[in-house]
């Protein structure tokens, strides 16, 4: 293919390389800083150097009141859209600012202060951006736990960032179910040995909760009396390099990774990102359909968009079922959306109920400009699909929560590339992204190899691991020196485009959400008649991948195969959470393993997937497949 275009993507790139600090320097001149940066780069601070080390900034402001003093007071900043409540609500610029302002205020009462942590276990609602950002206008660092994770997890993750409070609310909704988050919360307060001090609770009305006396409040109670006391909390300066928030993300083991992100950096590359990559201008209505509990939520549905002055669409539904196949295209038309950001797995259902598209003709997309596809790669039938149906550029670009924005992508702002499906396209500003063998060495062309990005790391990208930095070091540091390892592979062609092809490590990637089948195992391991077990994941048509676990028995069980498999796909729900979609145990009488006893997981998966696949010279004994194979038949 012949890339030759009018788009200023490579001499962009070339000078992000080049001259790091005049480049990120420049950017940086789109954020109001209470003291810009006189170091952009120092390389001696941190693990790796920090970005704009002596600033000093506040991201709710350049959120929220540079625009209100800008003149964006009126404009819409956040719709929220809620098929499942059967509401949509309109918050201007400045009616959001006047909630976090308060809810600031409520917080500053219950003394929290720069540098407390604050973890939120909040569904999609409005009131979770609130909180968000009143953390972010105080200095507090929040966690966003997704509400899809089980009370165990919460657990960890509270004793990990030790919270002073938690915002959570009565309920969530999912289709055809009322989610009770309060019980949740109070297990996972139950089971952690850190209590925080103060619980607020928001009752929504589908359902409400009992609130237990002396810690948990009332959410609107609050909001009403600072509201009604004129109480407003104003800004504090945080330095650039300190944490905004910590997310945590699936590591290899069950403890997850505490990914932190700063306020400088972040604030930059965001607002970078908005124009030159989505192509996207201040006041236009941009919506990005994931939840607040993953990286890509806090980035493009909260901080971006507000950092650009745009609106920002916030849902409360699915792809599917909230009522139809055709409720993206209703969200966009009604809204006026100019672009939208999903994962592919979403183009999956939806093509899957409405394969000729008739529900998409049933609305008028005519503001609608490009679809942005990540999360897991997207996969070239879909795109194709999705390029046919909408008639506007798909665009699919790869990043990792680690990260906070996109590694690679098709830069729209800077002029599009050519489209080649499967590619994510190329790097973005700041990385210099290379495909090496074991010994760290870069391979040719069209060689697949572990994909590294030379450090340092871009502005936004992770300084450390919360109060991991070990951890940090030896997870993506250690292993090729001198390079961020991704713990994806993959393939860069002729001509630079970068193809992501899976992990390196036991992630999975479940509806575009990332999971560790190590975590799994831990679980599985913990059930009294299970003497060993392996989790992979497997093909799935509309997940991509979902995870299948195998366990042998101890011997002498009584009870059934299948009632103790049944007790461990409750079990998976229980610990880890529905977002799992942990459906499928596989009782065998052993695992196929090598002679030095690693159990042969790829070769499980590929009988699994129906794949051709060849006998492991190292295998301990082959029948053993011929048993997965048989025990995998009529279940996959
Ligand atoms: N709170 C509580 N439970 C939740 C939840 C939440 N916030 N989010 C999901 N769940 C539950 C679901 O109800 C479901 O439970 P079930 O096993 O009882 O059905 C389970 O977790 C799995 O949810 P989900 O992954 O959403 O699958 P689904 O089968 O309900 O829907 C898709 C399938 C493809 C429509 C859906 O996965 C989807 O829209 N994915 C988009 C992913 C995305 O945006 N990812 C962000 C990365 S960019
Ligand atoms: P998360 O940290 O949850 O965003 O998951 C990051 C992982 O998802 C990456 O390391 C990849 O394995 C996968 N991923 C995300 N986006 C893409 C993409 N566009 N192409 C290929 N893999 C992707």
């Amino acid at each position: 293919m012949n890339i030759q275009d009018n788009s200023r993507y490579h001499q962009v790139h070339a000078r992000s390389l080049k001259d790091p600090i005049g480049f990120w320097g420049e950017a940086a001149r789109e954020i109001d800083w209470i003291e810009p940066a006189k170091k952009v780069f120092d390389p001696a601070m941190g693990i790796y150097g920090r970005w704009f080390a002596d600033a000093v900034v506040n991201t709710c402001y350049n959120a929220l009141d540079r625009h209100v003093l800008g003149g964006r007071a009126d404009q819409v900043a956040l719709i929220h859209d809620s098929p499942l409540a059967g509401t949509v609500t309109k918050f201007t610029y400045s009616e959001l600012l006047k909630e976090v302002q308060a809810l600031a205020a409520v917080m500053v009462d219950f003394g929290v202060v720069k540098g407390d942590r604050v973890i939120l276990y909040m569904p999609m609602v409005p009131e979770a951006v609130v909180a968000m950002l009143a953390c972010a206008r105080i200095g507090a660092v929040h966690s966003v736990v997704f509400g899809g994770f089980a009370a165990k997890e919460l657990a960890t993750r509270i004793d990990d960032a030790t919270p002073k409070l938690i915002f959570s609310a009565s309920c969530g909704l999912e289709p055809g179910r009322i989610v009770q988050y309060k019980p949740l919360l109070d297990e996972a307060i139950k089971l952690a040995s850190t209590k925080p001090e103060a619980c607020i609770i928001l009752q929504r009305q589908q359902q409400a909760c009992e609130l237990v006396a002396g810690r948990d409040h009332d959410w609107a109670k609050l909001r009403r009396a600072a509201l009604a006391a004129g109480k407003a909390a104003p800004c504090v300066p945080v330095s650039a390099t300190d944490p905004l928030y910590i997310l945590y993300t699936s590591g290899t083991t069950g403890i997850p990774k505490g990914v932190v992100r700063d306020n400088g950096g972040h604030l930059v590359a965001l607002k970078w990102s908005m124009f030159n990559l989505y192509g996207v201008a201040p006041g236009e209505i941009w919506w990005c359909g994931s939840d607040i509990g993953w990286v890509v939520g806090h980035s493009y549905i909260v901080y971006g968009p507000l950092f650009h002055g745009a609106t920002s669409i916030m849902y409360e539904g699915k792809p599917v079922g909230t009522p139809d196949a055709g409720s993206f295209w209703r969200v966009i038309a009604e809204h006026k959306a100019v672009a939208l950001f999903t994962a592919p797995t979403a183009f999956r259902a939806i093509k899957k109920e409405d394969p000729d598209g008739k529900l998409i003709r049933k609305y008028d997309l005519s503001k609608f400009r490009t679809l942005f596809l990540a999360g897991e790669r997207a996969d070239p039938p879909t795109v194709a699909w999705a390029e046919a149906q909408l008639k506007v550029p798909v665009i699919d670009h790869w990043w990792q929560t680690e990260t906070g924005w996109c590694i690679a992508g098709n830069p729209v702002g800077l002029g599009m590339l050519p489209v080649k499906h499967g590619s994510p396209t190329v790097p973005m500003p700041g990385y210099q992204v290379e495909i090496v063998d074991e010994a760290a060495k870069p391979v040719p062309a069209g060689t697949m190899g572990s994909i590294v990005i030379k450090l340092p790391m871009p502005p936004a990208c992770l300084p450390t691991l919360w109060q991991q930095d070990e951890r940090f070091r030896e997870a993506y540091l250690t292993e090729f020196p001198g390079y961020y390892k991704t713990s994806d592979a993959g393939y860069k062609d002729e001509d630079g485009y970068l193809f992501v092809m899976g992990r390196t490590d036991d992630i999975i990637n479940v509806a575009g959400h990332r999971l560790s089948t190590g975590g799994m195992e831990e679980i599985l391991a913990s059930h009294p008649d299970v003497a060993e077990c392996a989790v992979l994941g497997v093909h799935d048509a509309i997940k991509g991948e979902v995870p299948c676990g195998f366990l042998v028995l101890k011997a002498g069980v009584s009870r059934t195969a299948a009632d103790i498999e049944k007790e461990i796909v409750a079990l998976v729900r229980e610990k880890l959470g529905p977002v799992a979609a942990f459906k499928l145990a596989i009782t065998v009488a052993r695992l196929p393993k090598t002679r030095s006893g690693k159990i042969l997981r790829g070769t499980i998966k590929r009988i699994a997937d129906g794949e051709a696949w060849t006998m492991p010279a190292t295998i301990e004994d082959p029948k053993v497949l011929d048993e997965i194979g048989e025990a995998l038949k009529g279940r996959v």
